[in-house]
Protein backbone atom coordinates (compact mmCIF):
# COMPACT_ATOMS: atom_id res chain seq x y z
CA UNK A 1 0.00 0.00 0.00
CA UNK A 2 2.63 2.62 1.10
CA UNK A 3 4.45 1.89 -2.40
CA UNK A 4 1.47 3.02 -4.36
CA UNK A 5 0.97 5.99 -2.50
CA UNK A 6 4.31 7.07 -3.14
CA UNK A 7 4.01 6.31 -6.82
CA UNK A 8 1.07 8.14 -6.44
CA UNK A 9 2.38 10.92 -4.65
CA UNK A 10 5.38 10.75 -7.15
CA UNK A 11 2.86 10.59 -10.28
CA UNK A 12 1.23 13.73 -8.93
CA UNK A 13 4.72 15.45 -8.65
CA UNK A 14 5.21 14.94 -11.86
CA UNK A 15 2.55 16.40 -13.19
CA UNK A 16 2.33 19.59 -11.76
CA UNK A 17 6.06 19.67 -12.81
CA UNK A 18 5.16 19.41 -16.31
CA UNK A 19 2.70 22.37 -15.81
CA UNK A 20 4.83 24.33 -13.74
CA UNK A 21 8.01 25.45 -15.38
CA UNK A 22 9.05 26.65 -11.64
CA UNK A 23 10.21 23.46 -10.54
CA UNK A 24 12.43 23.18 -13.10
CA UNK A 25 14.25 26.23 -12.63
CA UNK A 26 17.15 26.51 -10.19
CA UNK A 27 17.20 29.13 -7.33
CA UNK A 28 19.79 31.98 -7.17
CA UNK A 29 22.65 31.12 -4.83
CA UNK A 30 24.11 33.38 -2.10
CA UNK A 31 23.95 37.07 -1.26
CA UNK A 32 25.06 37.55 -5.09
CA UNK A 33 22.54 35.69 -6.36
CA UNK A 34 24.90 33.80 -8.31
CA UNK A 35 23.13 31.89 -11.40
CA UNK A 36 25.54 29.30 -13.42
CA UNK A 37 25.28 30.29 -16.82
CA UNK A 38 25.79 34.04 -16.24
CA UNK A 39 29.04 34.99 -18.06
CA UNK A 40 28.63 32.87 -20.99
CA UNK A 41 25.73 32.90 -24.47
CA UNK A 42 23.18 31.74 -22.39
CA UNK A 43 23.28 34.72 -20.08
CA UNK A 44 21.58 33.71 -17.41
CA UNK A 45 20.02 35.91 -14.83
CA UNK A 46 18.44 35.76 -11.26
CA UNK A 47 14.64 36.70 -11.49
CA UNK A 48 12.77 36.63 -8.15
CA UNK A 49 15.15 34.20 -6.83
CA UNK A 50 15.30 31.77 -9.71
CA UNK A 51 17.41 31.90 -12.53
CA UNK A 52 16.57 32.07 -16.04
CA UNK A 53 18.24 31.98 -19.20
CA UNK A 54 18.02 35.40 -21.85
CA UNK A 55 20.59 34.13 -24.60
CA UNK A 56 18.80 33.14 -27.59
CA UNK A 57 19.65 29.95 -28.07
CA UNK A 58 18.30 28.92 -25.01
CA UNK A 59 14.80 28.13 -23.22
CA UNK A 60 14.06 31.24 -20.36
CA UNK A 61 13.04 28.64 -17.58
CA UNK A 62 14.47 25.49 -18.58
CA UNK A 63 18.00 27.30 -19.69
CA UNK A 64 17.94 24.27 -21.81
CA UNK A 65 19.78 24.74 -25.37
CA UNK A 66 16.71 25.64 -28.14
CA UNK A 67 18.60 26.32 -31.07
CA UNK A 68 18.39 25.32 -34.89
CA UNK A 69 15.33 23.45 -34.69
CA UNK A 70 16.27 20.86 -31.65
CA UNK A 71 14.64 22.04 -28.48
CA UNK A 72 16.17 20.35 -25.62
CA UNK A 73 14.17 18.69 -22.84
CA UNK A 74 15.28 16.92 -19.71
CA UNK A 75 13.94 12.92 -18.95
CA UNK A 76 11.93 12.15 -21.75
CA UNK A 77 11.10 8.80 -22.89
CA UNK A 78 10.84 10.42 -26.49
CA UNK A 79 14.41 10.33 -26.98
CA UNK A 80 15.34 7.71 -30.13
CA UNK A 81 19.02 6.87 -27.97
CA UNK A 82 18.81 5.24 -25.10
CA UNK A 83 21.78 5.91 -22.68
CA UNK A 84 23.41 3.27 -19.49
CA UNK A 85 26.24 3.24 -17.63
CA UNK A 86 26.61 0.31 -15.71
CA UNK A 87 23.87 -1.52 -16.94
CA UNK A 88 21.80 1.20 -15.57
CA UNK A 89 19.46 4.19 -16.60
CA UNK A 90 21.32 7.48 -16.33
CA UNK A 91 19.69 10.20 -13.35
CA UNK A 92 19.21 13.07 -16.13
CA UNK A 93 19.25 12.63 -19.88
CA UNK A 94 18.62 15.44 -22.55
CA UNK A 95 17.29 15.46 -26.12
CA UNK A 96 15.10 16.73 -28.65
CA UNK A 97 13.78 14.44 -31.38
CA UNK A 98 12.26 17.29 -33.96
CA UNK A 99 9.40 16.91 -35.85
CA UNK A 100 10.45 19.19 -38.57
CA UNK A 101 14.13 17.46 -39.14
CA UNK A 102 16.05 17.38 -42.21
CA UNK A 103 13.97 15.46 -45.29
CA UNK A 104 17.87 15.15 -47.12
CA UNK A 105 19.09 13.22 -44.02
CA UNK A 106 18.75 11.47 -40.81
CA UNK A 107 21.49 12.29 -38.48
CA UNK A 108 21.79 11.07 -34.94
CA UNK A 109 23.81 13.21 -32.47
CA UNK A 110 24.94 10.93 -29.19
CA UNK A 111 26.84 12.70 -26.60
CA UNK A 112 28.57 12.58 -23.00
CA UNK A 113 31.04 14.03 -21.18
CA UNK A 114 32.73 10.87 -20.24
CA UNK A 115 32.38 7.01 -20.99
CA UNK A 116 33.70 6.41 -17.37
CA UNK A 117 33.93 7.83 -14.11
CA UNK A 118 38.10 7.42 -13.73
CA UNK A 119 40.48 8.97 -16.26
CA UNK A 120 44.23 8.43 -16.71
CA UNK A 121 46.33 10.82 -17.72
CA UNK A 122 47.86 10.55 -20.75
CA UNK A 123 44.16 9.42 -21.41
CA UNK A 124 43.49 6.07 -22.15
CA UNK A 125 40.01 5.52 -24.54
CA UNK A 126 36.98 4.43 -22.37
CA UNK A 127 34.90 2.03 -24.53
CA UNK A 128 31.39 2.86 -25.22
CA UNK A 129 29.10 0.53 -27.19
CA UNK A 130 26.44 1.53 -29.53
CA UNK A 131 23.44 -0.70 -30.45
CA UNK A 132 21.93 0.17 -33.63
CA UNK A 133 18.33 -1.14 -33.89
CA UNK A 134 16.52 -0.60 -36.98
CA UNK A 135 12.47 -0.72 -38.15
CA UNK A 136 13.73 -0.98 -41.68
CA UNK A 137 12.30 2.11 -42.37
CA UNK A 138 15.01 4.90 -43.16
CA UNK A 139 15.31 6.87 -46.68
CA UNK A 140 17.33 8.94 -46.08
CA UNK A 141 21.00 8.68 -45.43
CA UNK A 142 22.15 8.01 -42.17
CA UNK A 143 24.32 9.93 -40.91
CA UNK A 144 26.18 9.92 -37.11
CA UNK A 145 27.75 12.30 -34.31
CA UNK A 146 29.68 10.99 -31.48
CA UNK A 147 30.35 13.49 -29.24
CA UNK A 148 32.53 13.27 -26.08
CA UNK A 149 35.04 15.17 -23.69
CA UNK A 150 36.77 12.71 -22.34
CA UNK A 151 38.41 10.39 -24.54
CA UNK A 152 36.34 7.06 -25.89
CA UNK A 153 36.13 4.16 -28.21
CA UNK A 154 32.72 4.25 -29.59
CA UNK A 155 32.15 0.44 -30.55
CA UNK A 156 29.07 0.12 -32.98
CA UNK A 157 27.61 -2.33 -33.50
CA UNK A 158 25.19 -2.10 -36.43
CA UNK A 159 22.37 -4.54 -38.26
CA UNK A 160 23.98 -6.35 -41.47
CA UNK A 161 21.56 -4.28 -43.90
CA UNK A 162 22.60 -0.47 -42.41
CA UNK A 163 25.47 1.48 -44.35
CA UNK A 164 26.16 4.75 -41.89
CA UNK A 165 26.95 7.32 -44.71
CA UNK A 166 29.71 9.08 -42.36
CA UNK A 167 29.91 9.03 -38.49
CA UNK A 168 31.63 12.41 -36.97
CA UNK A 169 33.80 11.83 -34.15
CA UNK A 170 33.75 15.01 -31.73
CA UNK A 171 35.95 14.83 -28.38
CA UNK A 172 38.60 17.24 -26.98
CA UNK A 173 40.74 13.94 -26.44
CA UNK A 174 40.60 13.45 -30.01
CA UNK A 175 43.62 11.77 -30.84
CA UNK A 176 42.96 9.22 -27.76
CA UNK A 177 39.42 8.92 -29.07
CA UNK A 178 38.38 6.19 -31.87
CA UNK A 179 35.32 4.71 -33.88
CA UNK A 180 35.26 0.98 -34.06
CA UNK A 181 33.19 -1.92 -33.95
CA UNK A 182 31.40 -2.45 -37.19
CA UNK A 183 33.54 0.40 -39.12
CA UNK A 184 33.25 -1.83 -42.19
CA UNK A 185 30.09 -0.37 -42.73
CA UNK A 186 30.53 2.99 -42.55
CA UNK A 187 31.68 4.89 -45.48
CA UNK A 188 33.54 7.74 -43.90
CA UNK A 189 34.87 8.78 -40.47
CA UNK A 190 35.80 12.29 -39.78
CA UNK A 191 37.23 13.17 -36.72
CA UNK A 192 36.71 16.91 -35.58
CA UNK A 193 38.60 18.44 -32.50
CA UNK A 194 36.63 20.50 -30.01
CA UNK A 195 36.36 23.24 -29.11
CA UNK A 196 37.14 26.21 -32.04
CA UNK A 197 35.48 25.01 -35.05
CA UNK A 198 33.43 22.44 -33.57
CA UNK A 199 31.82 22.12 -30.01
CA UNK A 200 31.26 19.56 -27.63
CA UNK A 201 27.81 19.37 -25.28
CA UNK A 202 25.75 16.55 -23.59
CA UNK A 203 22.78 18.78 -23.85
CA UNK A 204 23.12 21.04 -20.48
CA UNK A 205 25.34 23.76 -20.94
CA UNK A 206 25.06 24.77 -17.25
CA UNK A 207 28.56 22.69 -16.88
CA UNK A 208 30.43 24.56 -19.74
CA UNK A 209 29.90 22.44 -22.42
CA UNK A 210 28.49 23.94 -25.63
CA UNK A 211 25.82 21.94 -27.38
CA UNK A 212 24.54 25.11 -28.98
CA UNK A 213 27.73 24.93 -30.77
CA UNK A 214 27.45 21.08 -31.82
CA UNK A 215 23.98 21.46 -33.08
CA UNK A 216 25.12 24.94 -35.14
CA UNK A 217 27.72 22.77 -36.78
CA UNK A 218 25.53 20.26 -37.56
CA UNK A 219 22.55 22.37 -38.77
CA UNK A 220 25.05 24.38 -41.25
CA UNK A 221 25.94 21.02 -42.71
CA UNK A 222 22.79 18.28 -42.95
CA UNK A 223 19.84 20.70 -41.93
CA UNK A 224 17.76 19.87 -38.65
CA UNK A 225 18.46 16.69 -36.72
CA UNK A 226 16.72 13.91 -37.00
CA UNK A 227 17.48 13.18 -32.65
CA UNK A 228 20.40 14.55 -29.98
CA UNK A 229 20.70 12.35 -26.89
CA UNK A 230 23.30 13.28 -23.78
CA UNK A 231 23.81 12.07 -20.19
CA UNK A 232 27.11 12.94 -18.55
CA UNK A 233 28.27 9.34 -18.37
CA UNK A 234 27.54 6.38 -20.60
CA UNK A 235 29.10 3.03 -21.71
CA UNK A 236 26.28 1.81 -23.98
CA UNK A 237 24.00 2.93 -25.92
CA UNK A 238 20.80 1.94 -28.22
CA UNK A 239 19.61 3.34 -30.36
CA UNK A 240 16.49 3.27 -32.90
CA UNK A 241 17.04 4.57 -36.25
CA UNK A 242 14.32 6.91 -38.37
CA UNK A 243 11.80 8.73 -37.30
CA UNK A 244 8.89 6.07 -36.53
CA UNK A 245 9.39 6.36 -32.67
CA UNK A 246 8.92 10.21 -32.87
CA UNK A 247 5.96 9.67 -35.45
CA UNK A 248 4.60 7.43 -32.54
CA UNK A 249 4.51 10.28 -29.83
CA UNK A 250 2.97 12.36 -32.66
CA UNK A 251 0.18 10.16 -33.20
CA UNK A 252 -0.44 9.96 -29.25
CA UNK A 253 -0.49 13.51 -29.07
CA UNK A 254 -2.78 13.65 -31.86
CA UNK A 255 -5.44 11.87 -30.03
CA UNK A 256 -4.42 13.44 -26.89
CA UNK A 257 -3.43 10.48 -25.37
CA UNK A 258 -0.67 11.31 -24.14
CA UNK A 259 -2.42 14.81 -23.26
CA UNK A 260 -4.27 13.28 -20.97
CA UNK A 261 -0.93 12.18 -18.62
CA UNK A 262 0.18 15.98 -19.29
CA UNK A 263 -2.26 17.75 -17.35
C1 LIG B 1 15.48 9.62 -19.33
O1 LIG B 1 15.20 9.64 -17.95
C2 LIG B 1 13.85 9.41 -17.62
C3 LIG B 1 13.72 9.56 -16.13
O2 LIG B 1 14.69 8.80 -15.46
C4 LIG B 1 13.39 8.05 -18.13
O3 LIG B 1 12.05 7.86 -17.85
C5 LIG B 1 13.63 8.00 -19.62
O4 LIG B 1 13.31 6.71 -20.12
C6 LIG B 1 15.07 8.32 -19.96
N1 LIG B 1 15.22 8.40 -21.39
C7 LIG B 1 16.23 7.84 -22.01
C8 LIG B 1 16.27 8.08 -23.44
O5 LIG B 1 17.08 7.20 -21.42
C1 LIG C 1 6.63 21.89 -39.31
O1 LIG C 1 6.54 22.31 -40.65
C2 LIG C 1 5.21 22.55 -41.09
C3 LIG C 1 5.24 22.84 -42.57
O2 LIG C 1 6.28 23.72 -42.91
C4 LIG C 1 4.63 23.69 -40.27
O3 LIG C 1 3.31 23.94 -40.63
C5 LIG C 1 4.66 23.33 -38.79
O4 LIG C 1 4.22 24.40 -38.00
C6 LIG C 1 6.06 22.93 -38.37
N1 LIG C 1 6.02 22.40 -37.01
C7 LIG C 1 6.85 22.80 -36.07
C8 LIG C 1 6.65 22.18 -34.73
O5 LIG C 1 7.75 23.59 -36.26
C1 LIG D 1 9.66 10.12 -41.70
O1 LIG D 1 9.87 8.95 -42.45
C2 LIG D 1 9.00 8.82 -43.55
C3 LIG D 1 9.32 7.50 -44.21
O2 LIG D 1 9.63 6.55 -43.28
C4 LIG D 1 9.18 10.00 -44.50
O3 LIG D 1 8.27 9.89 -45.58
C5 LIG D 1 8.94 11.29 -43.77
O4 LIG D 1 9.22 12.39 -44.60
C6 LIG D 1 9.85 11.37 -42.54
N1 LIG D 1 9.52 12.57 -41.79
C7 LIG D 1 10.44 13.39 -41.32
C8 LIG D 1 9.94 14.56 -40.55
O5 LIG D 1 11.63 13.22 -41.47
C1 LIG E 1 40.68 2.84 -34.34
O1 LIG E 1 39.76 1.86 -34.78
C2 LIG E 1 40.13 1.26 -35.99
C3 LIG E 1 38.99 0.38 -36.44
O2 LIG E 1 38.68 -0.60 -35.48
C4 LIG E 1 41.43 0.50 -35.81
O3 LIG E 1 41.84 -0.07 -37.04
C5 LIG E 1 42.51 1.46 -35.32
O4 LIG E 1 43.66 0.75 -35.01
C6 LIG E 1 42.04 2.20 -34.08
N1 LIG E 1 43.00 3.25 -33.77
C7 LIG E 1 43.44 3.44 -32.55
C8 LIG E 1 44.39 4.57 -32.37
O5 LIG E 1 43.10 2.73 -31.61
Amino acid sequence: MRTSWFAFGTLIALISCLTDVSCQRKKCLGPQNYCSGQFGNMQAVCVGGYCVCTGQDYDYNTCLPDAYGCKIVENTDAALAKPQYNNQQQKTNYSCTPVNSSTQYEVHILSVYEAERIHRRPPVANDATVNIVSDGKSDRPIILVLGSYESVNWILNLPADITIIKVILVAYYLAESNVSGDVNQVQVIERKRCCSQWSYGYGSDLGGGNTVGLLKQVYNRYGVVTSFTGTYRADEWSLMLSNSSSQGIETLLMYGIVDQFRY
